[in-house]
Parts: C-alpha cells; structure tokens; sequence
C-alpha cells in the first residue's frame, strides 16, 4: 500500500469528527494569527506610540495585547479539549477494529506471531499512528499557512532577506532526511524487542507455576534483565539521535540568524532600515524557524509512524478469517456425515503431517481416533473445524466441501471440545453461556448435568456464580474440562469433536460422561480423540492413526484380536494396566452406584521365576504378555486382563456366580493347557487362579482391592480357589 493511500486510510477514523476537527483547526489558525500580531503590535508601540509620544495609541496597543492574550488563552483550551476528545475516540474504534482483525486472524498468523508482538499492535501502534494523523493536518494547514504568512510580510518588507533566510531550508531537508531514516531503524528494533519484552512477561506469568517448580526466579530475572536493557540500549540511541538532529536543526537556524543579523545591522549601519522595522523583521525571521523546524519533525515523526502503520496494515489488510466467510454458503446439515477425501496436511513446507486420508465418520455413529502422541490426532480435528485448510484434498460434510461454506456456520454445527480447554475469568455460568448468548440458566442447568458437572457446581458456596480465576485456575483440571463439555453440549452441535485427556475425570464422572457420550451417538456424530479405555471399548468403530496414516479400524475385539497396529498401540504406548485400573475404578463406581457385583480374578504363574532365571526377565515379562493375551482370546466380549506385575495377571469378570467362576476357571486352564502360548506348554499346576465376587464397596481405590487379592494370593500355595470377598478385608 502507498504511503498517501495508507494516510487515507487511517485518517478516515477521523472522519466522523470531522466537524470537531474542523473547529480546532479553525482556532488553531485564529491561535497563530493571534500570535502573528505580536510582532506588529511590537512595532506600533515603537515606531508610532513611542516616538509620536501618543498616550492613546499606547493604551489601545496595551488594550489589544492584553485582549489577544486571553483569546489566545481561552481558544487553546477549547482547541486542546477537541483534539484529545477526537483522539480518544479515533483511538478507541481503530484499537478495536485492530482487535477484532486480530481474532479474526487465521489460527496460522497466531501461531507465527507472539502475544506480545500483537499486543504492541493493538497499544503502541495505534496510539503513534492516531497520533500522526491527528498532527499531520493541522500541522500543514497552520505551519504551512504561517509560513507562507511570514513570507509574504517578510518579502514584503524585505524581498532579500527574505530570500537569504529560505537559502537554509535545503540544509533542513539533508539533515532531515539523515536522522529520520535512521530514526526509523531504531523504531523498529525498538517494537520488536518490546514485543520481546511483552510476549515474556505474558508467557512468564501464565506459567508461573513452572518457574516457581524448577526454582528458575533469579535465572528468568536475569535473562529478563538482558531484555529491559536491550530496549533501554535502544531507547538511549533513539533519545540521542532525535537530541542530535534537533541540535543540528538549531545550530542551523542560530549560523542562519547570525548571519541574517549582521546582514539586517548592515542595512541600519546604511540607513536603510527603522529600527521598528528591524525589530518586527527579526521577530518574522524568528518565527519562520518554527514552521520549518515543525516541518522536520514532522517529517521525521511520519518515517517512524509508518513502522506503526505498516504493522496495522499487516494485520487489517491480513485476508481473515471475517473476509473469508463473507459470500460463503451456509452449511446445511441433513444427517452429518463426515468424510475425507485424499486430505492432505502440512503445517509448514517439509512438514507434512497427515497422507492422503479418506476417512468417513457416520452420522449416530461413535468414532474413536487412537494413535501415538504426535500422530496428527488432534491436527485432523483442527481441520474439521477449519482451524487450519487442508493443504490437499478436501472434507466433506453431508457432501459440502467445508472450505466453501461460511466459517461461522461450520464451527456452529460442529462442535470441539479440546486438548486444552479454555476458560475466561469470570463465573461458571458465564463460561457455560460463552458463545451461547440466547441460551438461559436453566439451559446451563442442564447443560451442566449432562456434562456431569452438577454435583460439583453445586457443592461450591457460591453455585453457578463461583469464580473460576483467570483461564479457571480455581478449578481442577476435570472440573474445567467438565465445564468446557457443558459449553459445547448447550451449543447443541450435530457433530461433536472430542479431544480426550487421560487422567481427568474421576471414576465416577468418566462413568457419568460416558453414558452422556453414549446416550449423543443415538442423534449425532461423534469422533472421540480416545485415550481411555472406557470410551474406545464402547466406540463403533475404532480408529488407529500412525504417523498420520490411518492403517486400521475395526471393534476393539477384532481390533486386539488381529495383533496388528492396534494390538501394538494398546500394549506398548498404552500401558495395559493403566487401562485395567481405569476399567476397574469404573466397575467399581457401577458397583457401589447400582449396589450391584463384578467378580475380579488373579493369576499366578509360577515357572516365571524359572524362565526369568534362565532366558532372562525380558523373555519371561514377554511371555506374560503373551499369556495375557491368551486369556484375553479365552474370555467374552468385554471382560478384561493385564499384567499387574511379573508372574501375576489380574482378570476383571462381569457379575457371575460362584460356581460360573469356577466353570470359567475350569475352562480357561483347559485353553491355556492344551494349547502351547508362545511355543511353551502349560501345565495344569503352572498356574494358580483365585478370584472372588465384589459386592458392595468395601475398597475405595483399585489400589485397595488389588493389594488386598495379592496379599490373599500370597497365602495360597497351589489351587484354583473362588472365595467370599469378607476374607480379602
Ligand atoms: N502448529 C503447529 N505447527 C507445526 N507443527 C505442528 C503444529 N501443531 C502440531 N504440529 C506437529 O504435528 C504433529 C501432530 O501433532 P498433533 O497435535 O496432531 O498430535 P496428536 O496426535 O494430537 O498428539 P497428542 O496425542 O500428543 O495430542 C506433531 O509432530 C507436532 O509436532
Ligand atoms: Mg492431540
């Protein structure tokens, strides 16, 4: 953009002052004129009122004075008053026109930029450029008017001193043009090492709790320290380049009036001046130093100024998100399948990070995505929401391309609930009700009860008015992320995103968040970024994304059973006990919750001494887990096993009966002995097998339980034994 075209454009913010603006310019006009009688009531004091001796003369010039004083006065104020009323209001809108530009700003520019570089654009760089455009008008109209005043009085009087004192304006120009492009490197270094500054303060105290965990105060202060000086450094060099080109404008102007001094002396030693015309010519020439020196700085200011607005423009003129929303279709939902077709992604060039997916997600269809930490998980479901646009391919929703319909009405009907949830200072309710303006407390009642965050609200003093501090540091993490599946549910989307965190959720809100998971797949479309086992047990269709390929899908039986990519995730990224514990701290909420039983089974086998002595603790560890698996194979849908720790294997059984469990221990001996598990037989006394019914919930934690079944199992010497669970207390 053109320099005078971006000057246009930023002066437009005054426009709707204009009539204010006008005024104040007018007075500052009056303001000079008034000053530029000065000189000529000087002279009718000396050449008329002085040397006629006329008493009424002197009184109406003394009158006259002191009249333009208080004028001079009365109009600087009002002037003052207009131009800081313009100012602010200009400010405000540009500050929030930048601001909303900002947020609208595609998620990439976010990510290239620092918080603080763009907080300087919505401060700094807006104050110094409403304040150029404020002072660059009347500075032309009232300095250039006064100029051209003086001159035309001065030529007057005087043509050819006249024309000897605009001989300096040259000089002007070359200093001018040598600080001023040099004020504006230092502009420059000046923003960005104050966006420095800003973004590490920001960054610093958000993560406080980092700094004070690693004890980093006095190293972060330090490295901090560096910084302030760099722009203090900085800031000197500025202060002394400008301190410098106002002294060379002045040494100018003094060699420059000196010598138009020994000119003027010159003429008076000839006669050929009044010493009233001398006087008032002095003054003239004096006052020509201020319109030109007012011109320089002007000049300089305008270089430096154009940092700032170049960085507005960068941001205003950014094809935004805003933009591009505007003519796009709606998005019109029928049913709300999703699909992919050869969707490509790459964050940055080289940087590929999803091949050539075609994936579909069905409408009232449960899809759980799992995959390695780093394998593009939570980058698809950024593109589903357009957070970012496929670098190729493209996402279909009920057939629509979803780079062709409005922003907006796509992040309406699909809903995320991410990785790292975000909550604004504020109350509960307000967060609840964020983006849902027409909804009502009741709506966030109910919102909130399905998002299984009720109980919790509820039992705060305060309810749904609590604090949840800044970005909801009041809360735990579940409690927050619990909030934030409120806020989406109320937005009521048809195609719901979840981005899962492992270890949130307690027990019983992870039950009570699964069957709200279970009960939406009834009426919409669910993709679930899995990591409990909860959820990718219940899950349609399972999903398993390496590297940014997806290599296999199925049920989670199928799945385990193919050995393939998914049997490797589960066991080796997962951890399988991890997932146990999370399955049995569940069971035994369902079990306390519906007073109702499960049965719990331990697994002893004893040649791993033997084999661990022999073939070394990996072979013996290794053979475990295929021994595991083996139960797995031998057990019905649903019901799970894993290695607790070298020999033993814990077994979780739904509610059955004594003598089923026996039935069940009967048969899984059976299985595991007649065939070889990992090319070794199994004797019948290899294993010893206990388990016992859990009725009501005489364990709080797993942890309880499982200790107590070893302690028991450590009692037994050999024997498959199904006893009451009073004898495990
Ligand atoms: N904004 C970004 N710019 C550049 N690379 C990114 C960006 N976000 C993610 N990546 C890279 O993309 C890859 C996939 O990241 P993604 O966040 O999708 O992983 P994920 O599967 O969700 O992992 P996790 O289970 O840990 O959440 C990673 O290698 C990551 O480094
Ligand atoms: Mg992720």
């Amino acid at each position: 953009m053109s320099n005078f075209k971006t000057l246009k454009k930023y002066h437009a913010y005054l426009l709707p002052f204009l009539h204010f603006f006008l005024i104040a310019v007018t007075f500052d006009v009056i303001i000079t004129l008034l000053g530029l009688t000065n000189p000529m009531l000087t002279r009718v004091l000396f050449d008329y009122a002085y040397q006629y001796k006329n008493l009424t003369l002197l009184n109406v010039t003394i009158i006259a004075i002191v009249v333009t004083y208080f004028l001079y006065f009365f109009l600087n104020i009002v002037s003052d008053y207009l131009q800081i009323y313009i100012g602010q209001e200009a400010n405000a809108t540009l500050t929030s026109d930048v601001f909303y530009a900002i947020q609208c700003l595609p998620l990439r520019f976010h990510q290239e930029k620092s918080a603080g570089d763009l907080l300087i654009r919505i401060t700094d760089n807006v104050g110094s450029t409403i304040g150029m455009v404020m002072g660059i008008l009347p500075t032309l109209i009232i300095q250039g008017g006064k100029f051209v005043i003086i001159l035309l009085i001065a030529f007057h009087m005087n043509p050819m001193l006249t024309f000897l004192a605009l001989l300096s304006i040259p000089l002007y120009i070359l200093e001018t043009k040598f600080y001023a492009s040099r004020l504006q490197d230092v502009e420059q270094e000046s923003i960005d090492t104050d966006s420095k500054i800003f973004s590490r303060m920001q960054e610093r105290l958000a993560g406080i709790k980092l700094i004070k965990a690693f004890g980093q105060e006095r190293a972060e202060t330090l490295s901090f320290g560096n910084l302030i000086r760099r722009r203090y450094r900085i800031h000197v060099k500025g202060k002394v380049l400008d301190v410098l080109r106002t002294f060379t404008n002045s040494i100018t102007l003094q060699m420059w009036s000196v010598f138009l001094t020994w000119y003027l002396g010159y003429h008076v030693v000839q006669g050929n001046l009044t010493i009233g015309e001398i006087v008032a010519l002095m003054l003239y020439l004096d006052q020509m130093g201020e319109p030109i020196g007012a011109f320089a700085g002007l000049a300089t200011s305008w270089k430096t100024s154009l940092v700032s607005m170049n960085r507005l423009n960068e941001v205003l003129d950014y094809p935004s998100e805003a933009a591009l929303e505007a003519g796009g279709k709606e998005l019109s939902l029928a049913e709300g399948s999703v699909k992919t077709e050869h969707l490509t992604f790459a964050y940055g060039p080289d940087n590929e990070i999803l091949h050539d997916i075609d994936v579909k997600f069905p409408p009232h269809f449960l899809t759980a995505i799992v995959g390695a930490s780093g394998s593009g998980k939570t980058t698809l479901a950024n593109l589903l929401l357009r957070f970012f646009d496929a670098t190729k391919g493209v996402i279909l929703i009920d057939e629509q391309n979803i780079s062709e319909v409005r922003i907006g009405s796509l992040r309406n009907r699909v809903g995320m609930i991410a990785q790292e949830y975000a909550l604004f200072d504020g109350t509960i309710l307000e967060n609840i009700l964020y983006g849902n303006p027409d909804k009502t407390f009741e709506d966030a009642v109910e919102a909130s009860k399905l998002a299984a965050a009720y109980d919790f609200i509820m039992k705060s003093p305060e309810k749904f008015d609590a604090q949840v501090g800044t970005a909801g540091s009041f809360l735990s993490g579940g409690q927050r992320q619990r909030i934030a599946i409120a806020r989406t549910l109320l937005k009521n989307p048809e195609i719901i995103v979840f981005d899962e965190v492992t270890a949130a959720l307690d027990p019983e809100s992870e039950f009570h968040i699964q069957e709200v998971v279970n009960k939406l797949k009834m009426t919409k479309t669910i993709v679930i970024i899995a990591h409990r086992l909860s959820t990718i047990k219940t899950a349609d269709k399972i999903m398993v994304l390496e590297s940014g390929r997806f290599v296999e899908e199925g049920k989670f039986e199928d799945l385990l059973e193919k050995k393939g990519a998914f049997y490797r995730y589960y066991w080796k990224q997962f951890g399988g006990l991890a997932i146990f514990r999370q399955q049995l701290a569940l069971e035994m909420e369902r079990a306390a919750r519906y007073q109702s039983h499960f049965c719990i089974s331990v697994c002893k086998y004893l040649p791993y001494e033997t084999i661990a002595k022999k073939e070394g603790l990996e072979a013996a560890d290794d053979f475990m887990v295929e021994l595991d698996y083996a139960i797995k194979k031998a057990m019905r849908l649903g019901d799970n096993s894993s290695v607790l720790e070298s020999d033993t294997i814990l077994i979780l059984l739904p509610e059955i009966t004594e003598d089923q469990m026996h039935l069940f221990f009967k048969r899984l001996i059976g299985v595991l002995t007649t065939q070889p598990v990992n090319k070794r037989s199994i004797a019948e006394n290899d294993i010893i097998l206990i388990g016992t019914r859990i009725s009501k919930k005489p364990f709080r934690t797993p942890e309880e339980l499982v200790n107590a079944l070893i302690k028991r199992l450590t009692k037994l010497k050999q024997e498959t034994a199904v006893f009451d669970e009073e004898t495990l207390l």
